[in-house]
């Protein structure tokens, strides 16, 4: 990526609000908003779920991020704040609204899962999951949106997944949560088109971040521990899933790209829609 901000940045000045930003996708998100002249808005919990079998994020991946927005120049504001506390992510809108104008971006983008068969997952892992990857979703648009409206304009993307268009062994609350982003998602763009704010969604397959590089998930492809559960297995199996793929997870960036153009005016005739990134998986 570029150490400069674009010579033609597609969104000088806009503020753009995405949560889980400290590390993944979220931090690639922000980086390509900060490259492209952004403002940003940035959230994240920093902190690990008893119910998730892999490191997430720290606080100090989010004040690294944030050294390097500000080294391109771009205004920052980041928070330590959980997507499931309304009242802490209504506290963030807030101060966005009254240091940097209003948002013109949200993309909700936190998410997370643990891995177990449907009857065995605990109440703790369904919650939780449900939590972040729908509740919160609806707390970071419900709490964007009313700085849009007066306006009449802006974009909302929602990061699904191929589990929000297919079900899958071991994550029935993860699949459940995404498929309901895919409901938030197209009834927010009726409710919103009188606006003109669009709504979408993108559905990455597995990308290289560490939601898909850790061992409970190799664990999961090999049947259970032992001497499949590595990396290289768990490609093979993939790549019979993907139509075309590096023989690797797909770059991060991959998915920024996407965000980026739904986000863009060149994307402004689409609304309600899901965008896979997914090297083909789900024509299958
Ligand atoms: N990695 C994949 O293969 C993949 C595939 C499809 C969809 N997704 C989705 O993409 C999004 C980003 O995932 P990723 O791969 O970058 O994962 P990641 O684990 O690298 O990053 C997720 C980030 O969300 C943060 N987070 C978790 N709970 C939070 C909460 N309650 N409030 C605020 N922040 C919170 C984490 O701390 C972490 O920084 C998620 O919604 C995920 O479901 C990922």
């Amino acid at each position: 990526m570029a150490s400069a901000v674009s010579t033609n940045p597609r969104f000088l000045n806009r503020v753009v609000l995405i949560t889980g930003a400290a590390r993944g996708m979220g931090r690639t998100h922000s980086l390509a908003f900060a490259h492209e002249g952004a403002r940003l808005v940035l959230c994240d919990a920093c902190r690990q779920y008893d119910s998730v079998p892999y490191p997430l994020a720290q606080p100090d991946e989010l004040a690294d991020l944030v050294h390097e927005i500000e080294r391109l120049g771009r205004p920052v504001i980041a928070e330590q704040v959980d997507v499931t506390d309304l009242a802490a992510m209504q506290a963030l809108a807030d101060r966005a609204l009254s240091e940097l104008g209003p948002v013109d971006i949200v993309v909700a983008n936190a998410g997370l899962y643990s891995f177990a068969p449907s009857w065995e997952l605990s109440e703790a892992q369904w919650d939780e999951t449900i939590a972040v990857c729908l509740k919160g979703v609806w707390i970071t648009c419900k709490v964007c949106i009313p700085q849009m409206l007066p306006g009449r304009s802006g974009k909302i993307i929602c990061i699904a997944s191929t589990a929000a268009q297919k079900g899958m062994a071991n994550l029935a609350h993860y699949v459940a949560a995404k498929h309901g982003v895919l409901g938030l998602v197209k009834t927010l763009a009726i409710e919103l088109a009188p606006y003109n704010i669009n709504v979408n969604a993108v559905s990455p397959t597995s990308i290289d971040t560490t939601m898909c590089r850790n061992q409970a998930l190799y664990d999961v492809f090999a049947g259970g521990p032992g001497p499949l559960a590595t990396h290289e297995h768990m490609l093979e199996l993939m790549n019979q899933l993907n139509l075309f793929s590096d023989r690797d997870l797909l770059p991060p960036e991959a998915v920024s790209a996407a965000v980026l153009w739904l986000a863009s005016d060149e994307a402004r005739h689409i609304t309600g829609s899901v965008l896979p990134v997914d090297a083909g998986y789900l024509t299958r």
